[in-house]
C-alpha cells in the first residue's frame, strides 16, 4: 500500500485554501475577524469539514465543538495528530492557527497523492476558541479535550456579548457527541506563525519551539461614583477611570521592573456609562502577565494584585477581581524538538530553539503525549493585527517539514 512517489507540499493548493478561509470574516481593510463560535466562525467550520472529508477523513466532532478527522494507519491505535484553531481574535489575520489546521491538511493531501498510507493513524484537529478573545480562558476546546477543563465549567462559560459557550456551539452546529479525552494521540505537532519579532529579526527561517510561557488573565471591575464631570471637584471625585489608569501604567511599570521575560497587558478597558461629561462609575478592565519563569510570573500577579488595590485605594473606590484563564509554562518533549531542528536543518533551513510567547493548543497536549511546534516567521513581527503576514516561500519551508516530521513519526518504530 506504501507508493514509491516522495510525497510533496503543493504550496498552490495549501494557499489557495488559506486565502479561502481568509474570504470568511474578511474585513474591509483587509484581515479577518472570526470570533470562536459566531457564525462566521461556524461558515470557516463547514468550509474545512467539506476540505476534510474530500481528503477521505473519516471526521467526528466532541461536545466542546473540536473537529478531529482521521486517516487510517496500517495499524491501529493512537494517531499522530496535526492541530490548531481557526477562530481568530476580531483583529486578525490569515495565519494564526488557520495555518497549522490547513498545513495539516495538506500533509493528508500529498500523502493521498502520493498514495502513501502511513504505519499509524494520522489525524488532523481545530480546537474551539483558541483565542479566548470571546470566550475566557484561551486553549478552551483543546483544554477540554485533553481534560485539563471541565466540559459543563466550559458549556457554561459567558462571553463578552452575554452569550454562553454551550448557546452558540448549538446555534452553529457544533455542538457534537465525542466526550472529552476520547481521542489521545501518540504525538501532537502544531505549525504556527511565530507571531513575534525573533526569526525574522535574526535571519532565521525556523522555530522550534521548546516550550509555551505560563499565562495569566484576570478582570478587574472598580466601583466608583458617577456624577457630573463641570460641578465635581477634583478632591470630590471616586473615578473608577482614573483607578483603571493608574492601574494600566503600574502593570507596564512592573513588567519593565522585573524584565527578562515578563510581559504585561491592559488589552481591554470599558467604561460606565462611558460619557463624556460623566466621571465613570465603573472600570472593567483586564490584565494579562506572561513569563516563561513560573515563580516571576506567581511574583508579577502578586505586584499587579497590589499596585491595583492601591490604586483603588488612593480613589476611595473599591475593586473586585475575576480569573479568566491561568496556565503554567510548558515544555515540550526534547526528542521532538531535536526532531524539528534536525529536520528542518536537512531541509537546508536555519533554525533556532526558542520558547514561545503565545498560547498554542500544543501546551494542552504536553503533558499527556510528546509535542512540538514549528515556527515560521511573522513579517513585522506583527500578530493579532490585520496586517499579520508569512511570505508563501515560508509558508512552503515549514510545512514541508511539517510532512517530514509527521512521516518520521507515523512510521517510526517508538
Ligand atoms: C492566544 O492567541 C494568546 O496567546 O493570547
Ligand atoms: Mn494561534
Ligand atoms: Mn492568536
Amino acid at each position: 500500500m506504501t507508493g514509491s512517489v516522495k510525497p510533496r507540499i503543493d504550496l498552490p493548493r495549501l494557499m489557495g485554501r488559506i486565502e479561502a478561509l481568509g474570504r470568511i470574516g474578511a474585513l474591509p481593510g483587509g484581515g479577518v475577524c472570526r470570533l470562536a463560535l459566531t457564525a462566521e466562525d461556524g461558515e470557516g467550520r463547514r468550509l474545512v469539514v467539506g476540505w476534510m472529508k474530500e481528503l477521505g477523513l473519516e471526521v467526528s466532532v466532541d461536545r466542546i465543538g473540536n473537529v478531529r478527522g482521521i486517516r487510517p494507519g496500517r495499524v491501529d491505535g493512537a494517531p499522530v495528530m496535526i492541530g490548531s484553531h481557526i477562530d481568530t481574535v476580531a483583529t486578525g489575520g490569515l495565519y494564526d492557527g488557520n495555518l497549522g489546521v490547513l498545513a495539516g491538511l495538506e500533509v493528508i493531501a500529498a500523502l493521498n497523492d502520493a498514495d502513501r498510507v502511513t504505519r499509524r493513524p494520522l489525524a488532523v484537529a481545530f480546537f474551539t476558541n483558541e483565542e479566548g478573545a470571546r470566550f475566557a480562558p484561551d486553549m478552551m476546546g483543546s483544554a477540554v479535550h485533553q481534560g485539563a477543563l471541565d466540559l459543563d465549567v466550559a458549556l457554561a462559560v459567558v462571553g463578552i456579548d452575554g452569550r454562553t459557550v454551550a448557546d452558540e456551539l448549538a446555534a452553529i452546529g457544533f455542538a457534537g457527541d465525542a466526550p472529552p479525552r476520547s481521542l489521545m494521540p501518540c504525538a501532537y505537532l502544531e505549525l504556527h506563525i511565530e507571531q513575534g519579532p525573533v526569526l525574522e529579526r535574526e535571519g532565521i527561517a525556523i522555530g522550534a519551539v521548546t516550550g509555551v510561557q505560563g499565562i495569566s488573565w484576570t478582570e478587574y471591575s472598580v466601583s466608583g461614583v458617577s456624577n457630573h464631570a463641570g460641578t465635581t471637584p477634583m478632591a470630590m471625585r471616586c473615578d473608577a477611570g482614573v483607578v483603571a489608569a493608574r492601574s494600566a501604567v503600574a502593570v507596564r511599570e512592573i513588567a519593565e521592573r522585573l524584565g527578562g521575560a515578563q510581559v504585561a497587558t491592559v488589552g481591554s478597558l470599558r467604561l460606565e456609562p462611558g460619557l463624556v461629561n460623566v466621571v465613570p462609575r465603573r472600570a472593567i478592565f483586564t490584565v494579562d502577565l506572561r513569563n516563561t519563569d513560573e515563580a516571576r510570573l506567581v511574583e508579577a500577579e502578586g505586584l499587579a494584585e497590589m499596585a491595583i488595590a492601591e490604586a483603588a485605594r488612593a480613589e476611595g473606590a473599591t475593586v473586585t477581581s475575576r480569573r479568566l484563564a491561568r496556565f503554567a509554562p510548558v515544555e515540550f518533549d526534547p526528542a521532538i524538538v531535536d526532531l524539528v531542528e534536525k529536520t528542518a536543518r536537512r531541509h537546508g533551513a536555519s533554525v533556532k530553539r526558542m520558547p514561545s510567547g503565545a498560547g498554542h493548543d500544543a501546551q494542552m497536549f504536553a503533558p499527556d503525549c510528546p509535542t512540538g511546534m514549528i515556527f515560521v516567521p511573522s513579517r513585522d513581527g506583527l500578530s493579532h493585527n490585520v496586517r499579520e503576514h508569512t511570505d508563501r516561500e515560508e509558508i512552503g519551508l515549514g510545512a514541508g517539514i511539517l510532512l517530514d516530521v509527521v512521516l518520521q513519526l507515523a512510521d517510526g518504530d517508538g
